[in-house]
Protein backbone atom coordinates (compact mmCIF):
# COMPACT_ATOMS: atom_id res chain seq x y z
CA UNK A 1 0.00 0.00 0.00
CA UNK A 2 1.62 3.70 -0.91
CA UNK A 3 2.44 5.73 1.94
CA UNK A 4 2.14 8.92 1.49
CA UNK A 5 3.80 11.95 3.30
CA UNK A 6 6.09 9.98 5.28
CA UNK A 7 9.24 12.02 4.92
CA UNK A 8 7.13 14.84 6.86
CA UNK A 9 8.57 15.55 10.44
CA UNK A 10 4.80 16.19 11.81
CA UNK A 11 2.83 13.56 12.97
CA UNK A 12 -1.16 13.41 12.36
CA UNK A 13 -3.52 11.68 14.51
CA UNK A 14 -7.35 11.16 13.07
CA UNK A 15 -9.67 10.73 15.37
CA UNK A 16 -13.19 10.04 14.72
CA UNK A 17 -16.19 12.63 14.77
CA UNK A 18 -19.17 12.03 16.94
CA UNK A 19 -19.26 9.88 20.16
CA UNK A 20 -16.22 8.01 20.44
CA UNK A 21 -14.77 12.07 20.18
CA UNK A 22 -16.65 13.09 22.86
CA UNK A 23 -14.88 10.34 25.25
CA UNK A 24 -11.38 10.94 23.58
CA UNK A 25 -11.43 14.41 24.92
CA UNK A 26 -10.56 13.80 28.54
CA UNK A 27 -7.59 11.28 27.12
CA UNK A 28 -6.28 14.20 25.05
CA UNK A 29 -6.36 16.68 27.67
CA UNK A 30 -4.96 13.95 30.13
CA UNK A 31 -2.11 13.35 27.61
CA UNK A 32 -1.57 17.21 27.69
CA UNK A 33 -2.46 17.53 23.94
CA UNK A 34 -4.71 20.71 23.67
CA UNK A 35 -6.09 21.23 19.94
CA UNK A 36 -6.51 24.56 18.87
CA UNK A 37 -9.88 26.57 19.73
CA UNK A 38 -11.52 25.58 16.20
CA UNK A 39 -11.54 22.11 17.34
CA UNK A 40 -14.21 22.26 20.18
CA UNK A 41 -15.82 25.53 17.98
CA UNK A 42 -19.60 23.43 16.47
CA UNK A 43 -19.38 25.89 14.23
CA UNK A 44 -16.48 25.97 12.09
CA UNK A 45 -15.81 23.79 9.06
CA UNK A 46 -12.04 23.28 9.23
CA UNK A 47 -11.10 19.32 9.21
CA UNK A 48 -7.55 19.95 10.01
CA UNK A 49 -6.15 21.76 13.56
CA UNK A 50 -3.58 22.26 15.10
CA UNK A 51 -2.01 21.35 18.66
CA UNK A 52 -0.23 22.62 21.25
CA UNK A 53 2.45 20.54 19.72
CA UNK A 54 3.60 22.29 16.12
CA UNK A 55 4.99 18.88 15.53
CA UNK A 56 1.39 17.36 16.10
CA UNK A 57 -2.07 17.87 13.90
CA UNK A 58 -5.61 16.48 14.45
CA UNK A 59 -7.94 15.26 11.72
CA UNK A 60 -11.60 14.42 12.33
CA UNK A 61 -13.13 12.29 10.15
CA UNK A 62 -15.89 9.55 9.90
CA UNK A 63 -14.77 6.75 12.41
CA UNK A 64 -14.55 4.30 9.32
CA UNK A 65 -12.36 6.76 7.32
CA UNK A 66 -9.62 6.97 10.49
CA UNK A 67 -8.90 3.44 9.64
CA UNK A 68 -7.92 4.69 5.73
CA UNK A 69 -6.40 7.50 6.56
CA UNK A 70 -4.12 5.65 8.77
CA UNK A 71 -3.49 2.39 6.53
CA UNK A 72 -2.55 4.38 3.92
CA UNK A 73 -0.21 6.42 5.89
CA UNK A 74 -1.76 9.69 5.40
CA UNK A 75 -2.35 9.92 9.29
CA UNK A 76 0.36 8.25 11.53
CA UNK A 77 -1.87 7.49 13.99
CA UNK A 78 -5.67 7.27 15.12
CA UNK A 79 -8.37 6.37 17.23
CA UNK A 80 -10.45 3.24 16.15
CA UNK A 81 -12.80 1.17 16.76
CA UNK A 82 -12.50 -2.39 17.04
CA UNK A 83 -15.66 -2.75 14.67
CA UNK A 84 -13.87 -1.01 12.01
CA UNK A 85 -10.44 -2.57 12.26
CA UNK A 86 -12.79 -5.96 11.95
CA UNK A 87 -14.71 -5.25 9.33
CA UNK A 88 -11.45 -3.82 6.82
CA UNK A 89 -8.59 -5.97 8.63
CA UNK A 90 -5.83 -3.75 7.37
CA UNK A 91 -2.74 -4.86 7.55
CA UNK A 92 -0.67 -1.84 7.62
CA UNK A 93 -2.45 -0.60 11.07
CA UNK A 94 -0.75 -2.03 13.55
CA UNK A 95 -3.23 -1.39 17.23
CA UNK A 96 -1.19 -1.86 20.18
CA UNK A 97 -3.63 -0.33 23.08
CA UNK A 98 -7.29 -0.82 24.39
CA UNK A 99 -7.85 2.85 25.24
CA UNK A 100 -11.02 1.45 26.73
CA UNK A 101 -13.62 4.15 25.21
CA UNK A 102 -16.63 3.93 23.23
CA UNK A 103 -17.52 0.88 24.91
CA UNK A 104 -20.29 -0.97 22.92
CA UNK A 105 -21.32 -4.01 21.46
CA UNK A 106 -21.68 -5.38 17.96
CA UNK A 107 -25.22 -6.86 18.03
CA UNK A 108 -28.18 -8.75 15.93
CA UNK A 109 -30.86 -6.84 15.57
CA UNK A 110 -34.64 -7.49 14.33
CA UNK A 111 -38.29 -6.24 14.81
CA UNK A 112 -39.69 -6.39 18.55
CA UNK A 113 -42.22 -9.34 19.54
CA UNK A 114 -42.34 -11.26 15.96
CA UNK A 115 -41.36 -14.65 16.07
CA UNK A 116 -39.21 -15.08 12.85
CA UNK A 117 -39.09 -18.88 11.83
CA UNK A 118 -36.11 -18.35 9.08
CA UNK A 119 -34.13 -17.40 11.98
CA UNK A 120 -34.93 -20.73 14.51
CA UNK A 121 -33.59 -22.36 12.06
CA UNK A 122 -30.57 -22.04 10.74
CA UNK A 123 -31.14 -24.21 7.77
CA UNK A 124 -33.29 -21.59 6.54
CA UNK A 125 -30.81 -18.66 7.40
CA UNK A 126 -30.41 -17.99 3.80
CA UNK A 127 -32.97 -16.74 3.25
CA UNK A 128 -32.59 -14.41 6.16
CA UNK A 129 -31.64 -11.26 4.39
CA UNK A 130 -29.62 -8.54 6.57
CA UNK A 131 -29.08 -5.20 6.57
CA UNK A 132 -25.57 -3.74 8.00
CA UNK A 133 -22.10 -1.44 7.61
CA UNK A 134 -20.20 -4.41 8.47
CA UNK A 135 -21.32 -6.46 5.48
CA UNK A 136 -17.29 -8.56 5.85
CA UNK A 137 -18.52 -9.11 9.42
CA UNK A 138 -21.36 -10.13 9.08
CA UNK A 139 -21.01 -12.15 6.27
CA UNK A 140 -18.55 -13.88 8.42
CA UNK A 141 -20.57 -14.54 11.23
CA UNK A 142 -23.12 -16.29 9.43
CA UNK A 143 -20.61 -18.52 7.17
CA UNK A 144 -18.84 -19.61 10.58
CA UNK A 145 -22.54 -20.77 11.33
CA UNK A 146 -22.83 -22.61 8.44
CA UNK A 147 -25.59 -19.86 6.44
CA UNK A 148 -24.93 -17.46 3.34
CA UNK A 149 -25.94 -14.44 4.16
CA UNK A 150 -27.90 -12.10 2.02
CA UNK A 151 -26.30 -8.56 2.90
CA UNK A 152 -27.83 -5.38 2.53
CA UNK A 153 -25.03 -2.60 2.31
CA UNK A 154 -25.94 0.59 4.06
CA UNK A 155 -23.85 3.48 5.63
CA UNK A 156 -26.24 4.71 8.48
CA UNK A 157 -30.50 4.96 10.34
CA UNK A 158 -30.42 0.74 9.92
CA UNK A 159 -32.92 0.27 12.18
CA UNK A 160 -35.09 1.53 9.43
CA UNK A 161 -34.77 -1.25 7.29
CA UNK A 162 -36.41 -4.36 9.14
CA UNK A 163 -39.25 -2.10 9.92
CA UNK A 164 -39.53 -0.65 6.28
CA UNK A 165 -39.22 -4.65 5.19
CA UNK A 166 -36.23 -4.20 3.61
CA UNK A 167 -34.54 -6.66 5.57
CA UNK A 168 -35.32 -9.22 8.10
CA UNK A 169 -32.42 -8.74 10.64
CA UNK A 170 -29.88 -5.61 11.12
CA UNK A 171 -26.01 -5.92 12.57
CA UNK A 172 -25.36 -2.87 13.88
CA UNK A 173 -23.55 -1.08 17.43
CA UNK A 174 -25.61 -0.62 20.07
CA UNK A 175 -24.64 1.06 23.40
CA UNK A 176 -28.09 2.14 25.76
CA UNK A 177 -30.28 0.33 23.14
CA UNK A 178 -32.33 3.12 23.06
CA UNK A 179 -32.34 3.54 19.06
CA UNK A 180 -33.12 0.03 18.83
CA UNK A 181 -36.49 0.36 21.21
CA UNK A 182 -37.07 4.19 19.86
CA UNK A 183 -37.64 2.14 16.26
CA UNK A 184 -39.72 -0.91 17.94
CA UNK A 185 -36.57 -3.33 17.24
CA UNK A 186 -35.15 -5.53 19.68
CA UNK A 187 -31.38 -7.16 20.36
CA UNK A 188 -31.18 -10.83 19.27
CA UNK A 189 -27.73 -11.93 19.76
CA UNK A 190 -24.11 -9.96 20.51
CA UNK A 191 -21.44 -10.93 17.91
CA UNK A 192 -19.07 -9.36 20.05
CA UNK A 193 -17.83 -6.56 22.56
CA UNK A 194 -16.56 -3.41 20.82
CA UNK A 195 -14.12 -0.57 22.17
CA UNK A 196 -11.80 1.91 20.61
CA UNK A 197 -7.94 1.27 20.13
CA UNK A 198 -4.94 3.36 19.47
CA UNK A 199 -3.97 2.69 16.15
CA UNK A 200 -0.43 3.16 14.09
CA UNK A 201 0.39 3.18 10.95
CA UNK A 202 3.16 0.39 10.47
CA UNK A 203 5.75 2.16 7.95
CA UNK A 204 5.57 5.30 10.37
CA UNK A 205 6.20 3.31 13.49
CA UNK A 206 9.49 2.28 11.73
CA UNK A 207 9.75 5.88 10.59
CA UNK A 208 8.46 8.36 13.10
CA UNK A 209 9.22 5.81 16.23
CA UNK A 210 10.97 8.73 18.76
CA UNK A 211 7.62 10.50 18.69
CA UNK A 212 5.21 8.06 17.85
CA UNK A 213 6.21 5.35 20.80
CA UNK A 214 6.59 8.42 23.22
CA UNK A 215 2.96 8.77 22.31
CA UNK A 216 2.40 5.25 22.99
CA UNK A 217 3.82 4.98 26.19
CA UNK A 218 1.40 8.41 27.18
CA UNK A 219 -1.65 6.65 26.17
CA UNK A 220 -0.39 3.57 27.38
CA UNK A 221 0.27 4.90 31.03
CA UNK A 222 -2.86 6.91 31.01
CA UNK A 223 -5.03 3.61 30.54
CA UNK A 224 -3.46 2.19 33.33
CA UNK A 225 -4.30 5.06 35.51
CA UNK A 226 -7.84 4.97 37.32
CA UNK A 227 -7.43 8.69 37.60
CA UNK A 228 -6.24 9.55 34.29
CA UNK A 229 -3.70 12.02 35.73
CA UNK A 230 -1.97 14.08 33.50
CA UNK A 231 1.21 12.73 31.50
CA UNK A 232 3.69 14.28 29.39
C1 LIG B 1 -24.76 4.05 16.52
C2 LIG B 1 -25.48 2.85 15.96
C3 LIG B 1 -26.88 3.01 16.49
C4 LIG B 1 -26.68 3.77 17.78
C5 LIG B 1 -26.81 2.85 18.95
O1 LIG B 1 -24.94 5.15 15.68
O2 LIG B 1 -25.42 2.83 14.55
O3 LIG B 1 -27.70 3.73 15.58
O4 LIG B 1 -25.36 4.31 17.77
O5 LIG B 1 -26.64 3.52 20.18
P1 LIG B 1 -27.67 3.32 21.38
O6 LIG B 1 -27.78 1.84 21.62
O7 LIG B 1 -27.09 4.05 22.55
O8 LIG B 1 -28.98 3.92 20.96
P2 LIG B 1 -24.14 6.50 15.92
O9 LIG B 1 -24.87 7.37 16.87
O10 LIG B 1 -22.73 6.18 16.30
O11 LIG B 1 -24.21 7.20 14.51
P3 LIG B 1 -24.13 6.59 13.04
O12 LIG B 1 -25.52 6.17 12.70
O13 LIG B 1 -23.63 7.73 12.23
O14 LIG B 1 -23.19 5.42 13.05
Amino acid sequence: MSVIDMKSNSLILALPKGRILKDCLPLLKAANIIPEDAFFDKNSRLLRFKTNDPKLDIIRVRSFDVATFVAFGTASLGVCGSDVLMEFDYSDIYAPLDLNIGRCRLSIAQLAGIKDKNLEDPARWSQIRIATKYPNVTQRYFASKGAQADIINLHGAMELAPVLKLSNLIVDLVDTGSTLRANGLQEVKTITQISSRLIINRTALKTQSACINRLIDRFRQLVASPNKESVS
